[in-house]
């Protein structure tokens, strides 16, 4: 474990009022992949913890099983508070049950025919995956404009998943090396597998939104985004680098360094317990 980043359990209920601008973010094209990202947290969170269960009794190392124990928690938390946000999404009147209904089901048949190593590879790397979102959301979250004018509320939800996802990120790997010696090669080809069903889910999820917003054939809204987006210093162009440092065979999650605007907010919470205020003063705080 990275003592600078130690696992902790944070009860969070933000509650979703339904008067959150539809592009909370600005950006609309930056709003949906997030809201899409969002509609494959819950089952995904969910299937994740199951994967790393399933190894918990053949741990020996207490301090790993403490560590399996606060991934659960916080994964857990992350897919409550989704599901509320998700639960936002259709009261504002956009038609996304169906990309959960279908996640669920394809997980559901994963988790029953996929042997249970190969559900634990997928989790090491989507978490690895979810890592690199958030180390590069939270460097984002002070230097690009367009997220210091998301709505608070929403700001704060990302905020706090990405500080989580920072101190669970190496946990399905070790356990996967550790304890099942599940292997580079499989880990590999997981990644290969994880990033091209990440991709075209999201696409998919984000694409229909734009389309019930009516933008997504609207030159101008992609003209807006793409720059912002995948410019040369893009929001997921520059994740693309540390991403890809997962396919070295020696790789470890805690060879990133801890991530600016982490301990702001670890601080800020630890005075209030409360995620939207932790997450304006750690804001406040640069
Ligand atoms: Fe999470
Ligand atoms: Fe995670």
């Amino acid at each position: 474990m990275n003592e600078d980043t130690p696992i902790v359990a944070r009860r969070v209920d933000l509650g979703f009022p339904t008067d959150v601008p539809r592009h909370w973010a600005g950006d609309p094209v930056f709003t949906r992949i997030s809201d899409a990202l969002s509609l494959l947290f819950p089952a995904g969170e969910a299937f994740f913890i199951q994967a790393v269960n399933h190894y918990k009794d053949r741990i020996d190392d207490e301090e790993l099983r403490a560590a399996v124990r606060g991934f659960a928690y916080q994964e857990s938390m992350h897919s409550k508070e989704h599901a509320a946000y998700n639960a936002m999404l259709e009261a504002q009147g956009l038609d996304i049950g169906w990309v959960e209904r279908s996640l669920k089901t394809r997980l559901g048949i994963a988790r029953r025919y996929m042997p249970p190593i190969m559900q634990l590879a997928f989790t090491a790397t989507a978490e690895h995956l979810t890592a690199t979102m958030a180390e590069g959301l939270l460097g984002a979250l002070r230097e690009q404009e367009q997220l210091a004018r998301a709505h608070p509320r929403m700001r704060a939800l990302y905020y706090w998943h990405a500080v989580e996802e920072v101190e669970h990120k190496s946990v399905a790997w070790d356990v996967y090396h550790r304890v099942a010696h599940g292997g580079v090669v499989r880990r590999l080809i997981a990644q290969v597998w994880v990033t091209t069903l990440v991709l075209i889910n999201v696409s998919l999820a984000a694409g229909w939104m734009l389309y019930r917003d009516g933008l997504l054939f609207d030159l101008t809204t992609w003209r807006r985004s793409i720059p912002l987006l995948w410019g040369r210093h893009g929001f997921f162009t520059r994740m693309v680098r540390p991403f890809l440092r997962g396919f070295r065979p020696g790789f470890h999650p805690r060879e990133t360094p801890v991530p600016p605007g982490y301990r702001e907010f670890v601080r800020a919470w630890d005075g209030c317990t409360d995620a939207l205020a932790a997450s304006e003063q750690a804001l406040a705080a640069h």
